[in-house]
């Protein structure tokens, strides 16, 4: 591709066969231009999330040309959509495969974008590999408990931390609730609150220069009290405890579910949404947006209306979170609505192709993009 890949194979004499290692970081900066400019501005950044694929696919990947030409347009810092978690990368509990990981690292390199590591752990049975979620943990659970999720951390820390600016280290441990999940990998531990600060500890020694995250879903919409509430009390855990968690990241997919104005959801949601940063901030952390898209399942067909209320709904939202300004990193979770998760995950109920992201299916910039350029310009320096 780029030809600065140096795939290497571990020696010999190891426990663990890790395979696809990258090769050496180019030492560059994004050129500053589309919505990462507007953002550098503010000593900011915008990035997204992106795929391998093969060489053509269409897919939101680097292999796509259309594809790629907008992150090279708008993007400072990239995240792999899938390809950094368990189930792309350890096939079992003694095998890494970094190939595709370290082809997506090559290209960030290669133009000067920084890259995020997501996720060390997505603390969700159903998100967890089959063999983690049936593994035997013999005869001293806590000490194979801690043996299987420090390998991950490790091997992660030990051949990328120098090149990861930054990992979410455990992804959606709270729940709706505001109760920590469970697993059997937790329970391994004797608790969830023991496999947390495992986690954050060791990815501290395994990636020392390196901003830990814990990234989750809790939103600015009704219904959420709970839910930012559950956030609230473990980030504050983390503090009494000394856990090296940086940031909160919001992954913020936020969405539209009711024919209320825009003017007045925002109108009754903002306080709550507030008092949550406040929060978050006074304890120290830093925020980080992860995984922006809105969800437009409420919103009428009509696609001017639509994109309408998405841009004013999403310019609402950021002027709220880019007034923190403890907030430098807004990721996009996909650049081009063909490719967004949603049109999979939550298709409209009259089956219309999705709208959350940034460009159209056509590749055009849609208002959300103006939204973005907005909220930058709009946003206090840092
Ligand atoms: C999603 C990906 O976009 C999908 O392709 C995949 O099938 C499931 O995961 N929160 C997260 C992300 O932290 O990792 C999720 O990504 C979206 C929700």
């Amino acid at each position: 591709m780029t030809g600065m890949t140096r795939r290497e194979m571990l020696a010999a004499g190891t426990a663990l066969a890790v395979n696809g290692l990258a090769g050496k970081a180019a030492a560059q900066t994004a050129p500053a231009t589309g919505l990462n400019a507007l953002a550098a501005a503010k000593g900011m950044r915008f990035g997204s999330c992106f795929a391998w694929a093969p060489a053509g696919a269409d897919r939101g990947s680097f292999a796509n040309p259309a594809y790629a030409a907008l992150l090279e347009r708008d993007c400072g810092v990239l995240v792999p959509e899938n390809e950094f978690k368990w189930q792309a990368l350890r096939p079992d509990a003694t095998t890494f495969n970094f190939d595709r990981f370290s082809d997506m690292l090559d290209y960030a390199e290669a133009k000067g974008m920084a890259m995020r590591g997501h996720t060390l752990f997505w603390h969700k049975t159903e998100r967890m590999p089959r063999w983690l979620n049936d593994y035997d943990f013999g005869a001293d659970p806590p000490k194979s408990a801690r043996t299987v999720l420090g390998q991950h951390i490790r091997t992660a820390g030990k051949y990328f931390g120098d090149h990861i600016y930054s990992f979410d280290v455990v992804n959606e441990t709270v729940s709706e609730q505001g109760a920590l999940r469970e697993s059997a990998l937790s329970r391994a531990f004797g608790g969830t609150e023991a496999m947390l600060d495992f986690a954050f500890h060791t990815a501290r020694t395994a990636a020392p220069k390196s901003q830990l995250v814990y990234n989750d879903y809790m939103s600015w919409e009704p219904g959420n009290d709970a839910f930012r509430t559950g956030v609230l009390r473990m980030l504050e855990g983390f503090k009494k405890r000394g856990v090296p968690c940086d940031a909160l990241g919001l992954q913020s997919h936020i969405g539209i579910r009711s024919n209320d104005s825009v003017k007045s959801l925002v109108a009754g949601q903002e306080r709550a949404w507030r008092g949550f940063l406040d929060e978050v901030t006074g304890m120290g952390y830093q925020l980080l947006i992860t995984e922006f898209d809105v969800n437009d399942r409420g919103l009428p067909a009509d696609i001017e209306k639509r994109d309408r209320a998405v841009a004013d709904y999403a310019k609402a939202y950021l002027d709220i979170c880019f007034s923190y300004t403890q907030l430098k990193d807004v990721l996009a979770w996909g650049m081009c609505d063909k490719y967004s998760w949603l049109q999979g995950f939550s298709p409209r109920g009259d089956k219309q192709p999705m709208r959350p992201v940034l460009y159209d299916a056509g590749f055009k910039p849609k208002p959300l993009y103006a939204a973005f350029e907005n909220a930058f310009k709009a946003a206090p320096g840092r």
